[in-house]
């Protein structure tokens, strides 16, 4: 049981979050990009799925499991990859490894993480890894074989971010990569004694703000310096036979992250991936996407039950999660959600998330008349105004 920290939803986490973390931290975690219209637009989207309740049902005893990839889940649910975690608490990574592993959700490490895969990796629990390439190409297929070896069962590969997002507020907070304290944001760092103590301060303690820790040594830099060549994302020449070499080089679970449209789903059928992720990550690419949930129905048919569907962008409540898979998904990876609890509270943060969510998909199947998500379809959705 996570200790309630007067938390009492994941509003209250990010609440909690945001006081916490210094404002450039917060805005990296927290915002989208352009005018963020994406991210309300996933929210609201999320917001217009109505409900409609069976009664009389018998529901004393509700099971939240599902199946991921053929093993049972206690929740249809999963962490989404969220590079510089460590930012947000030290050691982040490894807190929200812990956590998912403790509640026996899958987490899926990103490349961009500030621990290296080994590190994180000795949480245990059931892990996935998460792709973005390397301009340097034998170096991305290095990582992905490390990760296999390491136990990772699924690949990842992210596609939605083919060219560096259009983050404004990066420019005006002075907290872009690599990281620094400056002149801009010293003051806004001295705001927040608690982070600065306890992430900032143990890591100078420990020899340094966190790196690309999934660079190999001779390329790996200080999130302070610059990356070296080859050490930096680049995948906007990226085309459906790299990740079709990509789908042949991983024995394991092979998954395209930030699937969008119905074709794209079947291009992914095509090349033998495992499953996709309807994602438009948190709206921190295109700002001017469809909300996942909408964009959900379509792939769904496409792909009618031959790859597993994954969707995130918007989950912060347990409904989100019967509805997304009312709406035909297989299950949800969540972003922001955990990542509130990482910077209130650490790994007790985390599992607090995860708690909250579980509990609110139990109580919303009860309130639905579903004792399992074998009941949970669209016949418990309204018809939309
Ligand atoms: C701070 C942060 C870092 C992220 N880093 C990555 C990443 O390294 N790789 C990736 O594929 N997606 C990344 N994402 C996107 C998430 O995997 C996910 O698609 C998104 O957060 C889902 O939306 P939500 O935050 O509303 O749950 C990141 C998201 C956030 C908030």
């Amino acid at each position: 049981m996570s200790p309630d920290l007067r938390c009492y939803n994941i509003a209250d986490l990010r609440e909690r979050a945001r006081r916490r973390l210094p404002r450039g931290i917060w805005e990296y975690a927290e915002r989208g990009v352009e005018d963020e219209v994406g991210m309300a637009r996933n929210r609201a989207a999320f917001e217009r799925v109505t409900f409609r309740p069976r009664v009389l049902r018998g529901v004393q005893a509700i099971d939240t499991s599902a199946q991921i990839f053929g093993k049972r889940s206690p929740l249809p649910l999963a962490l989404a990859p969220t590079g510089a975690a460590g930012l947000l608490w030290y050691k982040g990574d490894l807190a929200l490894a812990r956590a998912a592993a403790a509640a026996g959700v899958p987490f899926t490490i990103s490349s961009a993480s500030t621990m290296d895969l080994e590190q994180i990796a000795v949480a245990g629990g059931r892990l996935w890894f998460q792709l973005y390439l390397w301009e340097d190409r034998a170096l991305s297929h290095a990582v992905v074989a490390k990760a296999y070896d390491l136990g990772c069962e699924a690949l990842f590969v992210t596609l939605d971010m083919p060219v560096p997002p259009n983050r404004e507020y990066i420019l005006r907070n002075g907290f872009g990569t690599p990281f620094r304290i400056n002149a801009r944001n010293t003051l806004d760092v001295l705001r927040h004694p608690r982070w600065l103590a306890g992430v900032m301060g143990r890591y100078m303690l420990d020899g340094g703000v966190p790196s690309q820790a999934n660079l190999p040594d001779r390329l790996r830099a200080k999130v302070t310096k610059g990356a070296p060549p080859g050490a930096l994302f680049k995948q906007d020449d990226l085309d459906w036979d790299g990740v079709k070499e990509l789908r042949d080089r991983w024995p394991g679970k092979f998954v395209l992250k930030g699937i969008l449209h119905p074709e794209d789903a079947e291009h992914a059928l095509e090349i033998g991936a495992d499953g996709i992720v309807v994602s438009n990550h948190g709206g921190r690419a295109l700002d001017g996407s469809l909300a996942t949930i909408e964009a959900l129905p379509d792939v769904v048919q496409a792909v009618g039950g031959r790859l597993s569907v994954f969707i995130d962008s918007g989950i912060r409540r347990g409904s989100d999660v019967v509805k997304a898979v009312a709406l035909g998904a297989d299950a949800v990876l969540v972003g922001r959600a955990p990542l509130y609890g990482l910077a209130a509270a650490g790994e007790a943060g985390v599992s607090r998330a995860l708690h909250l969510l579980k509990t609110e998909t139990a109580r919303t199947m009860a309130m639905l008349g579903a004792r399992n998500f074998g009941e949970v379809d669209t016949s418990l959705l309204g018809r939309g105004p």
